[in-house]
C-alpha cells in the first residue's frame, strides 16, 4: 500500500565549510502524525528543517509536498505550500501587539483591519485552546505564550505542516504539559507536526514516529511505542547511555569555599539573598536547589564577583574573595561554568582558541612580554579540544558561533578545569544539552570532585542535584532552608524544601 506522506525530504545534502550537516537524509511525515527528529546538538535538525522552511538551500535532494515535488526558495514558498515553523529563538517584535504581529509581512496587511484580525485570532486561539489575547503586548507575555502566538501565526497563515525546533527548552514544567495538549489538539484538528528534541521523555509523550539523526546521517526511523527510550537514546549517540550517575561516594576534606552571612541586593535593589552561610569542602558537591529566581543567580554573581556584596564574606582557603576583582578571583583558584554560555562564557565572534585563554592570555606561556604566542594558545586548546571532545569543522580555528550548544559547553568546561581550580562553581552546566553531551559532562563534574575540587553545582534541574550531589542546600526567598546529605533524602522532601517547607514541619 502507498503510504499518505504530506512531506518527504529524499536524499538530501547540505554542506557548510568544513561540515557536512546533512548527509544523503531522507524523512517522511505522514498525513495526521507526530514525527520526532531525534539527534544530538549539531546533528544536524536545524539545518534539514530550516531548507523545508526556505531558509537554506540544499545542495542535493528532491522535497516532495502532497507527493508532487517542490522548490522551496524561501519562507514565502513554505508558507504557501502549507509549511510553518516555530523557531528555537521566537521571531517577534516585543512592543507589538499579538494582532500587529501575527498580521506583520504578510501580504495585504496595510488594507487588513486590524479588528477583523484580532476576530480571527481569537476564533483560532479558541478552536485549539491557545487561550491567547490579540491585544496583549508580547512585552507583557510570557515566554510560554509568544511561543503560542508563534503557533498562532502558522496557523493564521493556514499552515497544515508545522515543524516545532526544541520548543520546550525554553518552556517551565506546566508550561510543556500544555504544549503537548495544544500539539494534541492540533493533531485532531488535522494538522501534521515535526517535532525537533532530544528529549526523549517528550517523544515517548506526543510523538508517533522518530527518525534518528547522528552526525549528518539518518540512524533510522523508529515507531516510538515500540521502541524503549534507552534504544532511542543509543541510536542518537552511537552508544549505550547511562541515565543514571556512577560515582563513588565521596571523600570530603577540609572547607575550601566558605560563605558567611552573606547578604546581597537584586536587580529591584532588595534583599535578594539573605544572611546566607554555606561551606563547600575539598572532594565534595554541594548541590544548590531551588525554584528559579530565589536567590541563585544573585548568590553565585557575588561568588563569581559580577555583583557587589552588601555584607557578610566568601573565603577560598581562608583568602576574603568578597570584594576583589574577577581576575583575582580567578589567579585564586576559582573557576566557573556560567549559566549564559553566551554572555560569560564565550565570544562568540571569537575562535575556539582565543577562547580557550580568555582568563589566562596575559600570563606565560600564552604571552611573553607583552607579546601573545599563538602557537602555545593553539596548543592549549588542542589540548582542551581532545580531551573534552569539542566536535567542530576547522579545529581550533572555528569561531565560538559556529560550535554547536553542546561543544559550547565541553569547551567551556574544558577551559575551567583545565586552570586547575581549587573550587568549581557549575551553573545550570547542562541546560540545553542532549543526552550524550549531559553524561559527559556529569562525568567530568564528578572526576572534578574525585581529584580533591570542590564542587558547587547550581541547578533548576532536580534530577541533576540528585543524581551528582554529596550534600544539598536548599535555597528559597533568599535564605538557606536546610543542608542534607543527599543519600539521606529524595526528591519529596527536596521539592518541599524548595518550596520553603523545612525538613520536620508540614504534616
Ligand atoms: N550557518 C551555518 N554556518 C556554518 N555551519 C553551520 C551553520 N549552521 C549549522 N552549522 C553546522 O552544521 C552542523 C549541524 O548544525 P544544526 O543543524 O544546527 O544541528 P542541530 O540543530 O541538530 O543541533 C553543525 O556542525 C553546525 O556547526
Ligand atoms: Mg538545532
Amino acid at each position: 500500500m502507498k503510504e499518505n506522506y504530506i512531506v518527504e525530504m529524499l536524499n538530501i545534502r547540505k554542506e557548510f565549510p568544513g561540515v557536512v550537516a546533512n548527509d544523503d537524509i531522507t524523512i517522511q511525515l505522514k498525513q495526521g502524525e507526530i514525527l520526532a527528529l531525534l539527534g544530538e546538538n549539531g546533528a544536524g535538525k536545524s539545518t534539514l528543517m530550516s531548507i523545508l522552511f526556505g531558509l537554506f538551500h540544499l545542495d542535493k535532494g528532491i522535497i516532495k509536498v502532497k507527493g508532487k515535488e517542490v522548490r522551496i526558495s524561501d519562507p514565502n514558498d513554505a508558507n504557501n505550500l502549507g509549511i510553518g515553523m516555530v523557531h528555537q529563538h521566537f521571531q517577534l517584535v516585543h512592543n507589538f501587539t499579538v494582532t500587529e504581529n501575527i498580521i506583520l509581512g504578510m501580504e495585504g496587511s496595510k488594507v487588513l483591519k486590524i479588528k477583523e484580525a484580532s476576530k480571527k485570532i481569537k476564533q483560532i486561539s479558541t478552536q485549539y485552546g491557545l487561550d491567547i489575547d490579540p491585544d496583549k503586548k508580547i512585552e507583557d507575555i510570557s515566554v510560554g505564550m509568544q511561543q503560542r502566538v508563534e503557533i498562532l501565526k502558522m496557523l493564521y497563515r493556514n499552515a497544515e505542516v508545522l515543524i516545532f525546533d526544541e520548543p520546550t527548552a525554553v518552556l517551565t514544567p506546566q508550561e510543556i504539559i500544555d504544549l503537548i495538549q495544544i500539539m494534541r489538539n492540533l493533531i485532531a484538528e488535522g494538522k501534521s507536526i515535526i517535532l525537533i528534541t532530544h528529549k526523549l521523555k517528550e517523544i515517548k509523550a506526543v510523538a508517533d514516529r522518530c527518525t534518528v539523526i547522528r552526525r549528518g546521517k539518518v540512524i533510522g526511523t523508529v515507531n516510538v511505542k515500540e521502541t524503549s527510550e534507552a534504544k532511542m537514546a543509543e541510536m542518537m549517540v552511537g552508544r549505550e547511555v547511562t541515565f543514571t550517575v556512577d560515582k563513588e561516594a565521596s571523600n570530603p576534606g577540609k572547607v575550601i569555599l566558605e560563605i558567611k552571612n552573606l547578604s546581597v541586593l537584586n536587580t529591584q535593589k532588595t534583599l535578594g539573598l539573605k544572611d546566607f552561610s554555606l561551606a563547600v569542602r575539598a572532594g565534595e558537591i554541594v548541590g544548590l536547589a531551588g525554584v528559579d529566581g530565589n536567590g541563585q543567580t544573585e548568590l553565585v554573581e557575588a561568588i563569581t564577583g559580577l555583583r557587589k556584596v552588601e555584607s557578610g564574606s566568601i573565603l577560598l582557603n581562608d583568602k576574603d574573595l568578597s570584594h576583589v576583582s574577577i581576575r583575582e578571583r580567578h589567579e585564586s583558584g576559582l573557576s566557573h561554568i556560567p549559566e549564559d554560555r553566551h554572555k560569560h562564557g564565550l565570544v562568540l565572534e571569537f575562535t575556539i582558541a582565543e577562547n580557550m585563554v580568555l582568563k589566562e592570555f596575559y600570563h606565560a606561556p600564552f604571552s611573553k612580554n607583552g607579546f601573545l604566542n599563538p602557537e602555545e594558545i593553539k596548543k592549549h586548546a588542542d589540548k582542551i579540544i581532545s580531551l573534552f571532545d569539542v566536535r567542530s569543522g576547522k579545529g581550533n580555528a572555528t569561531l565560538a558561533k559556529n560550535l554547536s550548544g553542546g561543544n559550547q559547553q565541553k569547551a567551556i568546561v574544558g577551559r575551567e578545569v583545565s586552570s586547575n581550580p581549587e573550587f568549581l562553581i557549575a551553573v545550570q552546566p547542562t541546560r540545553g544539552l542532549d543526552v550524550g553531551a549531559i553524561e559527559y559532562i556529569h562525568k567530568r563534574l564528578i572526576e572534578q570532585r574525585d581529584s580533591g575540587k570542590a564542587v558547587l553545582l547550581v541547578s533548576l534541574e532536580l534530577d541533576e542535584i540528585l543524581d551528582l550531589s554529596d550534600r544539598i542546600a536548599v535555597i528559597n526567598h533568599g535564605e538557606l532552608i536546610d543542608l542534607v546529605e543527599a543519600g539521606e533524602t529524595n526528591e519529596n522532601e527536596v521539592g518541599l524544601m524548595m518550596a520553603g517547607i523545612k525538613r520536620g514541619e508540614g504534616q
